[in-house]
């Protein structure tokens, strides 16, 4: 039997109830009622300590919520994903990133093929590779060893490896250097590579599609500059570029040589590859061995989602709570602070995870969603933001859902620092909870025209992660524990997580325009009068 729309089944309509009683509960409140709640709403998980007791939920609100998620198949469509079925049907494609940490003795088909010993296949080759570069065997056009190493992506192809490299830089080979270029600003290409020498760099070039016009254009890019700092001798790019890409046609068209290619396959989404062969740069940059260890990371998170049941289930929990706010408190955005340097570009990794994946406004049937679906995810790493946009998370008139997320050890122990950090990851959860009434501020001689500026409400809603220290395995859960979350709420929300159609228009249209900027007469337009007068003025002020 079909199922009804989100909003019309019996489980959503108990939870709507629910919710507009939850409006008027304060997390002071909740807490002064049951003070074991602190330690009472917390799973502790494959290394991973969450603590919700800082969220707008009661037993009851989480007995619902798991409610609506097991009317929404979850269950059944988490084995569905770890199945191989097609579960992304605008694309017919199956969805196994969960794959690409699969150990070698597991049996996962695609169209009736184990695609577990290709994977491992490809991760040998990717390791044989990295050790040559890492050992200096690998040696450019005039026989120097590499020391630059540039990943040449965009989305996934980008975030991921820029995001793990900078996650993991502790662990990573200090003499070779790694940059990311990604944007078709040429600015992007020419600082990467204005202080380095052809001769002594490795470019990798990462697209699932081989035909990304961004990517493509650095490619190209690259190519020429490598030729040009080496004589022009063609045969030089077999030894500077390698490639990373489902499509070995275009591959060879571009001129590198199919030997150093690096593939994966149409069952990994873009934002979801960063463990695939498009980790190269990583595998580079920290070794196959601890590579290996971000892989068991990624795989224990993963075994934890499909086999824990969902009221300990940490992606499901994170998910749902995600929910919670974005479709009964109306909550426009989730803030993700993570209280660890090495993780600044965790937030920008996200994004593309969850709002590329979440960003739907159709469900599998094609008909609107009932409820608002994916919020927008941001954020920066903590204290930064504290000294720049947390004043509207205290004061402003909107709800923003924070996950704050810490480590106990630091990998650059430096004096009261690492105690300093996390005193600010439980303020800052804290202050927002429970805020600072009218009386108190009072009651600090503070002159009462002045009191309601320095009133802080509460009830701000917050996750608190933890983990020991951030290594390899670390990350790789933390990743997956968000791809998870996304699928979680994807799944309730009936949406197609893995396509991007999105994206499309933007392109197509861009593609056409570049025509008319490039063109030497005066083009025929068909434009908009907004759209046909700024590409007059751009042509003739270029
Ligand atoms: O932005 C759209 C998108 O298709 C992303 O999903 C993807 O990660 C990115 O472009 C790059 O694609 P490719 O790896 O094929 O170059």
């Amino acid at each position: 039997m079909p199922l009804l729309p989100l909003n019309e089944r019996s489980s959503w309509k108990a939870l709507q109830t629910h919710a507009e009683k939850m409006k008027a509960h304060t997390l002071h409140g909740m807490f002064a009622a049951d003070p074991g709640r602190g330690e009472r709403l917390t799973v502790e998980a494959e290394g991973l300590f969450l603590d919700y007791s800082k969220n707008r939920v009661t037993d009851e609100t989480l007995k619902l919520l798991l409610g609506v998620a097991e009317e929404a198949g979850l269950h059944g469509k988490i084995e569905a994903m770890f199945r191989g079925d097609k579960i992304n049907i605008t694309e017919n494609r199956a969805v196994l990133h969960v794959a690409l940490r699969a150990p070698k003795t597991e049996k996962i088909a695609v169209d009736g093929e184990n695609v577990v010993p290709d994977v491992h296949a490809v991760l040998e080759k990717m390791a044989g590779f990295a050790d040559k570069v890492r050992s200096g065997a690998w040696k450019g056009h005039t026989g120097k060893r590499i020391r630059n190493v540039i990943n040449i992506g965009i989305g996934g192809s980008d975030l991921g490896p820029v995001m793990a490299y900078e996650a993991l830089k502790h662990y990573s080979q200090r003499d070779l250097s790694f940059r990311f270029v990604s944007n078709v600003d040429g600015t992007d290409f020419a600082e990467a590579v204005r202080d380095i020498n052809a001769d002594e760099t490795l470019f990798l070039v990462a697209s699932k599609t081989f035909t990304t016009q961004e990517t493509m254009t650095n490619a190209l890019s690259a190519r020429e500059w490598t030729l040009a700092g080496l004589g022009g001798d063609e045969s030089a790019v077999a030894k500077h570029f390698v490639a990373i890409s489902t499509n070995a046609k275009l591959v060879a068209q571009f001129g590198i040589d199919t030997a150093n290619m690096f593939g994966f396959w149409d069952w990994v989404g873009g934002r979801y590859s960063m463990d695939s062969a498009i980790g190269l740069s990583t595998m580079i940059a920290i070794g196959p061995e601890n590579f290996n260890a971000m892989l068991a990371g990624f795989h224990s998170m993963d075994v934890h989602f499909r086999t824990t049941p969902f009221e300990k289930n940490l992606p499901v929990l994170m998910g749902l709570l995600t929910l919670w706010y974005t479709d009964f408190f109306d909550a426009q955005t989730v803030a993700v602070l993570p209280y660890e340097q090495y993780l600044k570009r965790f937030p920008a990794y996200l994004q593309q995870l969850t709002m590329e994946s979440n960003g739907k406004h159709v469900t599998l049937d094609g008909t609107h969603v009932a409820t608002e679906t994916g919020p927008v995810y941001w954020g920066e790493p903590g204290t930064n933001g504290q000294h720049s946009f947390y004043q509207l998370i205290h004061q402003g008139t909107r709800l923003i859902p924070c996950d704050f997320i810490g480590f106990a050890k630091t990998l650059n122990p430096l004096g009261r620092h690492h105690d300093m950090l996390m005193a600010n990851v439980f303020a800052q959860a804290e202050a927002l909870a429970f805020g600072k009434t009218a009386e108190q501020v009072k009651a600090e001689g503070t002159p009462d025209w002045l009191v309601p500026h320095r009133v802080f409400e509460g009830n701000r809603p917050s996750n608190v992660i933890l983990a020991e220290v951030l290594t390899p395995e670390v990350l790789g859960k933390l990743v997956a524990l968000y791809e998870h979350s996304v699928f979680t709420q994807g799944a309730i929300w009936n949406i197609d997580s893995f396509d991007q159609w999105g994206v499309e228009l933007g392109k197509v249209l861009a593609s056409k325009i570049l025509g008319e900027l490039e063109s030497a007469a005066e083009p025929e337009m068909m434009h908009d009068s907004s759209t046909a007068s700024l590409i007059r003025r751009y042509r003739k002020s270029k």
